[in-house]
């Protein structure tokens, strides 16, 4: 395990089943991102006929919603109940939708399918909660028809490096922000796997907040709460805070604006198992 993400995967689930009914109040950044995913989606169909999709990490269903109308067969995977009970409300709306639509409550990593069961894999913004890649990359070329695609985004290691460095600074003795995989480290566990790299590309989109409480409620909402080993198991004091503040405030740009950057990867990936 390269990355920092603990393995206490039912802190995951709670997280973010906790904040299942604020996620998409504060998901703008993770919409935008799941529209070029399905960009990515409709020229890999163009190419490949994908009737049975499987959206690992669907969340509130955003990019599962979209996706179930043009599919014989969609399955929407998390490990968070709460979050597979919004989806199932966004989803139920639609008549037809809705027949075509499972929801399954599983890990990523040890997805309960059977080999060759799904045509497409999607995955937006989840697959960093996986802290092994290579087991990742195993599981999903497992479901995956021979030839079947795997399109995903995540934030890679640049994301919120403001946040770091500001929280190192404050208190070098815990880890505050989770650490996300380097693009290196992301193509040798694809190249551990079966899956053969057809796009592997990263984006930066910076985000701007007036106060870094607005930054910090942000991401409380959103679910994504530090989980590595490092992190502080009590409260931060308010001295902590306050060299935190002022430490991103270094970071103000010219129109006072904080900037919160997020390293966007994007990838597309072929399943070159022999069948
Ligand atoms: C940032 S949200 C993204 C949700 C959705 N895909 C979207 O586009 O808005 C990350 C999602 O991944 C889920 N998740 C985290 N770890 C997971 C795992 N090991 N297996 C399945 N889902 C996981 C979380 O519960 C959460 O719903």
């Amino acid at each position: 395990m390269r990355n920092d993400i603990a393995h206490d995967k039912h802190a995951i689930a709670k997280s973010f089943g906790d904040a299942a009914t604020s996620y998409d109040s504060v998901a703008g950044l993770q919409q935008r991102v799941g529209n070029v995913l399905l960009g990515f989606v409709q020229e890999s169909r163009q190419k490949e006929q994908a009737p049975r999709v499987l959206d690992l990490g669907c969340g509130t269903g955003y990019v599962a919603s979209q996706l179930v109308n043009g599919s014989e067969l969609m399955i929407a995977l998390d490990i968070a109940e709460g979050m597979l009970c919004v989806a199932k409300t966004r989803v139920s709306q639609n008549e037809k939708a809705k027949k075509n639509i499972h929801y399954i409550c599983a890990d990523a990593e040890a997805i309960p399918l059977t080999e060759n069961s799904v045509d497409l894999v999607v995955s937006n913004f989840a697959i960093q909660w996986c802290p092994d890649k290579q087991v990742l990359f195993q599981e999903i070329a497992r479901v995956l028809v021979p030839g079947g695609r795997f399109v995903f985004s995540m934030p890679g290691a640049d994301t919120l490096h403001e946040l770091k460095a500001s929280w190192q600074q404050a208190d070098s003795t815990h880890t505050h922000v989770n650490q996300f995989c380097k693009m290196d480290e992301l193509t040798a566990d694809v190249q551990h796997s079966p899956l053969h790299i057809e796009v592997l590309q990263s984006q930066i989109e910076i985000m701007r907040y007036r106060k870094l409480q607005e930054l910090t409620h942000e991401l409380k909402a959103l679910g994504a709460h530090n989980v590595t080993d490092g992190r502080a198991r009590q409260l931060t004091g308010k001295s902590t805070l306050k060299r935190l503040v002022c430490a991103y405030d270094e970071y103000r740009d010219n129109d006072g604006m904080l900037p919160a950057t997020w390293n966007v990867i994007y990838g597309v990936l072929v399943n070159q198992k022999i069948s």
